[in-house]
C-alpha cells in the first residue's frame, strides 16, 4: 500500500465565479469530472484526480453514482444557538432580547460550552460543512472550547470570543481591558495553530461601546493576519438604533470603518441595507458579506442585494446564521437564496450558489491555497452525496435535461438526507448510518 486512498463519484467543483444568471451546462468556471477517482495521500491533501482505476495498491472507495463536492463552508453561524433555532414570533432585537441573550449566558460554564461546542461541530460536519467561520458566546472558554473542538477533528475553523460591553444583560457583558486581555491570550494560544484562525469578534455596533470598537481596530492593525467578523444592516429598527448611538458615522458600515475594522479578512454578515457608498467601500476595503438567506427570511429581515454586491465589486459568501437561520444545511440555505433572488427578479445558478458556498467562500476568507475546490494540494475536506433520497426526486432527476438542471433540482431539493459522508483532511469523520 502507498497511503493513497482513492475515491472513485461525480467530482464538482469550480475553477472561476461562474458569471450571474450563466445557467449553460458550458460555463465557464464549472468544473465536472463525471466518474472519477480523487486521490488523497496520505498527508490529509489532495494527490490528484484521474479518470484511470489507480490499482490495487491504493486504498479504494468505489462511490460511483455519488456526487463528490467540496466540503461547504459556512462563513456565519453561531455555535451556541442551536437552543434557540426556531424560535418563533419575533424580529432581530427582540429576538436577541428574548430568546438568544438569555441563552447564550448558560455558556458562561465551560462544561456547557465543552458539551454544545460538540453537538454543534459534528452537526456541521452531519450537513456537509467542513469549515466555518464562528461567533461563540462572550466566554473566554467558549473560544477555547471551539478551537479545541475543531482541532480535535481536524477541522478549519475561524472564531473568537465575543466582543460585547453594552446593552446586554449581565453575565453577557466584558469590558474593553478585560476583553483585550481575553483577545490577545487566545491569539497567542490559537490563531495560526492547526487550521484555527482567530477572528475579532465584534458582535454589533450597538453591543460594543466605542472604546471597544478602537480596541479591536487596534488589534486588527497590529496583525493583519487575524480575521474580523461581525453583523452589519440586517434589520431596519437595527439600522435606526445604530444611526442614534453613532450620529457622527455616515453610515452603520461606516462605524466598522472608522474604527478600522474593515480589511481583507472582515467578514459582515447580512449586510441587507446597505447603499452604494457602503459596498464601494466593501470592495476597496476587501471585506466582504456573508448572506445568510434563510435567518434573512426567518426573522423578516429583508432581501439582500446579491446583484448590486456583484456589480460594486465585493465579494458574497452564503452562510447559515444559525440560529436565526433556520438550517445548517448550506443546501437549504442555497435554495432560500434562489428564493430571496427571486423575489427581487433575479435568479440565482445552481453554479453561481455552489461556487459561493465552496471555492468563493474560500477565496474571500484569503484561504483558496487551502479549501474549496478538488485541486491537488489543497486540503483533502469533501463531501459525497446521493442525488435522490426518495421517489419523488428521483422522479424529478429522471425527467431533468442537461447538468445544470440536474444540478440546480438536486441542489434545491437536497438537504442533510441526502449526504453519504463528509471527509475532513483525507479522514471520514462522518458517515450516514445507514450506509456506513
Ligand atoms: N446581530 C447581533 N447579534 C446577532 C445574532 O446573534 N444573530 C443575528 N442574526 N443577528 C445578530
Ligand atoms: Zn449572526
Amino acid at each position: 500500500m502507498t497511503g493513497l486512498q482513492a475515491i472513485r463519484a461525480d467530482l464538482l467543483d469550480f475553477t472561476a465565479e461562474p458569471a450571474w444568471g450563466d445557467a449553460t451546462d458550458a460555463a465557464a468556471g464549472v468544473r465536472w469530472r463525471p466518474d472519477h477517482w480523487l486521490l488523497v495521500g496520505a498527508d490529509g491533501r489532495i494527490a490528484g484526480v484521474q479518470r484511470e482505476d489507480p490499482g490495487p495498491g491504493v486504498q479504494r472507495h468505489d462511490q460511483r453514482g455519488r456526487l463528490l463536492l467540496p466540503g461547504f463552508i459556512d462563513t456565519h453561524v453561531h455555535s451556541p444557538q442551536v437552543p434557540v433555532l426556531a424560535s418563533y414570533g419575533t424580529a432581530l432585537l427582540d429576538w436577541l432580547d428574548t430568546y438568544t441573550f438569555p441563552s447564550e449566558t448558560a455558556w458562561a460554564d465551560p462544561a456547557v460550552a465543552q458539551r454544545g461546542t460538540a453537538l454543534f461541530l459534528d452537526a456541521l460536519l452531519a450537513h456537509g460543512t467542513t469549515a466555518a467561520v464562528v461567533f461563540p458566546t462572550v466566554h473566554k472558554g467558549s473560544a477555547a472550547a471551539l478551537f479545541e473542538g475543531a482541532t480535535a477533528r481536524g477541522m478549519r475553523v475561524i472564531g473568537g470570543k465575543v466582543l460585547m460591553d453594552r446593552h446586554a444583560p449581565e453575565g453577557l457583558r466584558d469590558t474593553v481591558a478585560e476583553a483585550e486581555r481575553d483577545c490577545i491570550d487566545l491569539i497567542a494560544r490559537w490563531h495560526g495553530r492547526g487550521r484555527c484562525s482567530y477572528a475579532l469578534t465584534v458582535r454589533f455596533a450597538p453591543t460594543s461601546t466605542p472604546a471597544q470598537l478602537a480596541m479591536a481596530g487596534a488589534l486588527c492593525r497590529a496583525d493583519p493576519s487575524l480575521y474580523m467578523q461581525t453583523h452589519v444592516a440586517e434589520n431596519r429598527d437595527e439600522v435606526r438604533w445604530v444611526a442614534e448611538l453613532f450620529p457622527q458615522a455616515r453610515s452603520y458600515l461606516a462605524v466598522y470603518d472608522d474604527a478600522g475594522l474593515l480589511h481583507p479578512r472582515s467578514v459582515l454578515a447580512h449586510g441587507i441595507w446597505l447603499d452604494a457608498d457602503d459596498r464601494a467601500r466593501l470592495a476597496a476595503t476587501g471585506a466582504h458579506v456573508a448572506h445568510c438567506p434563510t435567518s434573512n427570511l426567518f426573522l423578516g429581515s429583508g432581501l439582500y442585494g446579491w446583484r448590486a454586491a456583484s456589480a460594486a465589486g465585493h465579494a458574497t459568501s452564503l452562510a447559515s446564521d444559525v440560529g436565526g437561520g433556520t438550517s445548517l444545511s448550506l443546501l437549504r440555505n442555497a435554495a432560500a437564496a434562489y428564493t430571496v433572488q427571486a423575489l427581487q427578479g433575479e435568479r440565482l445558478t445552481a453554479w453561481r450558489a455552489l461556487h459561493t458556498a465552496t471555492r468563493g467562500a474560500a477565496q474571500a476568507l484569503q484561504l483558496g491555497h487551502e479549501i474549496g475546490a478538488l485541486e491537488p494540494g489543497l486540503v483533502a475536506d469533501f463531501t459525497l452525496w446521493d442525488w435522490t433520497a426518495g421517489p419523488l426526486d428521483a422522479e424529478r432527476q429522471r425527467v431533468a435535461r442537461g447538468l445544470h438542471e440536474k444540478v440546480f433540482a438536486w441542489m434545491t431539493l437536497a438537504d442533510e438526507r441526502h449526504l453519504a459522508a463528509t471527509w475532513v483532511a483525507g479522514r471520514a469523520l462522518y458517515t450516514r448510518r445507514s450506509t456506513a
